[in-house]
């Protein structure tokens, strides 16, 4: 079992996207009982909101549903619950790595390290872009999502 946790600053554009299309590809691969996925912000901003309307709408476009997703931030418990923290971008990374406990042995790193044509290094921050960011960040996310697989795949 492992259990994997996108985070961004808001958990409305691109953790969410990321947390459906992993989602949808471990379900396509046979593998939702082995492989938990969820999503967070560093922020508080939008807690127990649903992802952003070009989010969703980019990522229906796609065939994913990103609709019954709701935000949620970050914990210091989720170090306990995840062995893959993914942060979309170094500044989110950072206030993970502040966070981080001791004992935590699990994987704490960018999401785009994933990605079989590195260095992307940062999934931008679309919310205040136009519909093109969003199509951007579903680009990266779908390679990403399909380079994760893999890793875990061959654990
Ligand atoms: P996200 O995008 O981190 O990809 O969800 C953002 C959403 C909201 C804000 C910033 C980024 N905000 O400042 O409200």
């Amino acid at each position: 079992m492992a259990a994997v946790l996108f985070v961004c600053l808001g958990n409305i554009c691109r953790s969410p996207t990321a947390h459906g299309i992993f989602a949808g590809q471990v379900r396509d691969a046979g593998l939702a009982d082995s492989i938990r996925v969820d999503s967070c912000g560093t922020g508080a901003w939008h807690v127990g909101e649903p992802p952003d309307a070009r989010a969703t709408a980019a990522a229906r476009r796609r065939g994913y549903d990103l609709s019954p997703l709701r935000a949620r931030q970050f914990e210091a418990g989720d170090f306990q619950q995840f062995d893959y923290i993914l942060a979309m971008d170094r500044s989110n990374l950072s206030h993970l790595e502040a966070l981080r406990p001791e004992g935590f042995a699990g994987h704490l790193g960018l999401f785009l390290d994933f990605h079989p044509a590195p260095p992307f290094g940062e999934v931008p921050d679309p919310y205040y872009g136009g519909e093109r960011g969003f199509e951007d960040v579903l680009d990266l996310v779908e390679a990403a999502s399909s380079g994760l697989l893999e890793a875990l795949r061959s654990r």
